[in-house]
């Protein structure tokens, strides 16, 4: 059965999952913090650590309980050692170090957008590398090469803001809670994309990097000049904002399809779950003849069975980390030498 324990810790959710060899989820839990942080507007630090230490015993125990397990019953323990914050980082890497220790199991650090790659790993349509990764969260918007053994390398990213970041900034603006994306969706659907003139950075074909902080201060300038808005007006806003973010993505992920000559694209991170994303991949691979796999909604924003999947990859190919090794608040994707992977 080969199960694997995972935590995931980064940020603002105390998540903990139990994955067989397969990918199969015997256990997926998850303890958001979103209210703990939403009166201002976005996550501190502070709180999320101590947060995730009032948490993880108890999302652990029900994790072991909801697959029937025990520790013993699993061949590996693993966690998110990097990217993230580090108090949050540090509490479940160092959960997930005494535990490995108590059982005497191997110890798997993952790096969290590497998790994001593969959180749909051991789903029926998931491709068989190597292929294209378009992974778009509040911290990262990126378009990796997934190759053959499963090395990762970053063909382009943001400049500056994430997708997500510009959602959750134009959100916190106009006072739709944290984090927006949500919500943003909800409201686009009701709106019309083609109200307001947004500009789209980054369009030249050289190369695969994106840029949203001037769409956001486009935004939030066009919000600025009057001082009250129809309900339908905002509807409209927030259609037009994220038709540019999609727009944008999208033209750069087929792009890196021509580039590359890859035609298999993976999507993933929290921005994956928006329905006008989904709808717009979904039409140009079949424009353009091109395979793609859509995680489940769950499996877009943070979770840890996305962790556990990732080290059931790690564990195949051995890549064992030890009580040495250190958590990391950036780190890029080729750089895991640094989290002592042997
Ligand atoms: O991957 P994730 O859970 O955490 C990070 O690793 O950052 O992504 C969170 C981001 C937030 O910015 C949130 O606003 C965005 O994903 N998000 C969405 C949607 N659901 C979550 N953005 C657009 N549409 C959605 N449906
Ligand atoms: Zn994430």
């Amino acid at each position: 059965m080969g199960l694997i324990f995972a935590l995931e810790t980064s940020c603002d959710d105390t998540a903990a999952a139990i994955v067989d060899s397969t990918g199969s989820i015997l256990a997926d839990m998850c303890y958001s913090q979103q209210e703990e942080h939403a009166a201002y507007g976005g996550v501190v630090p502070e709180i999320g650590s101590r947060s995730h230490i009032a948490q993880i015993n108890y999302i652990t125990r029900k994790a072991f309980n909801t697959a029937n397990k025990y520790p013993e019953d699993m061949c590996a323990i693993a966690a998110t050692f990097a990217p993230g914050l580090i108090g949050p980082l540090l509490v479940g890497a160092n959960f997930a170090k005494g535990l490995s220790l108590a059982c005497s199991r191997s110890l798997i650090a993952i790096h969290h957008i590497e998790g994001h790659i593969l959180s749909g790993w051991g789903e029926p349509n998931f491709p068989k590398p190597p292929f294209l990764c378009l992974i778009v969260s509040g911290g990262h918007s990126a378009i990796y090469v997934c190759e053959k053994n499963f090395t990762m390398k970053t063909l382009g990213q943001t400049l500056d803001d994430a997708a997500g970041e510009a959602f959750d900034k134009i959100g916190r603006f106009l006072g739709l809670g944290y984090p927006a994306g949500k919500i943003i969706d909800q409201r686009a659907r009701l709106g019309d994309p083609k109200s307001y003139a947004m500009p789209i950075a980054m369009r030249e074909k050289t190369h695969m990097n994106f840029s949203f902080s001037g769409l956001k201060t486009h935004g939030l300038n066009l919000l600025r000049e009057k001082s009250s808005w129809h309900t339908q007006e905002i509807n409209n806003f927030l259609a037009s904002f994220q038709e540019a973010i999609c727009q944008a993505l999208i033209q750069k992920i087929i792009l890196a399809t021509q580039n590359t000559g890859l035609k298999k694209i993976v999507l993933g991170g929290g921005v994956a779950a928006n329905s006008r994303l989904r709808e717009l991949i979904s039409q140009e691979c079949h424009k353009h003849k091109l395979d793609y796999f859509l995680p489940p909604k769950n499996l877009c924003t943070d979770n840890a069975v996305m962790i556990a999947r990732a080290a059931q990859i790690k564990y195949q190919q051995k890549k064992f980390s030890n009580l040495t090794t250190d958590v990391r608040a950036t780190l890029g994707l080729e750089e895991k030498i640094k989290l002592n992977i042997i």
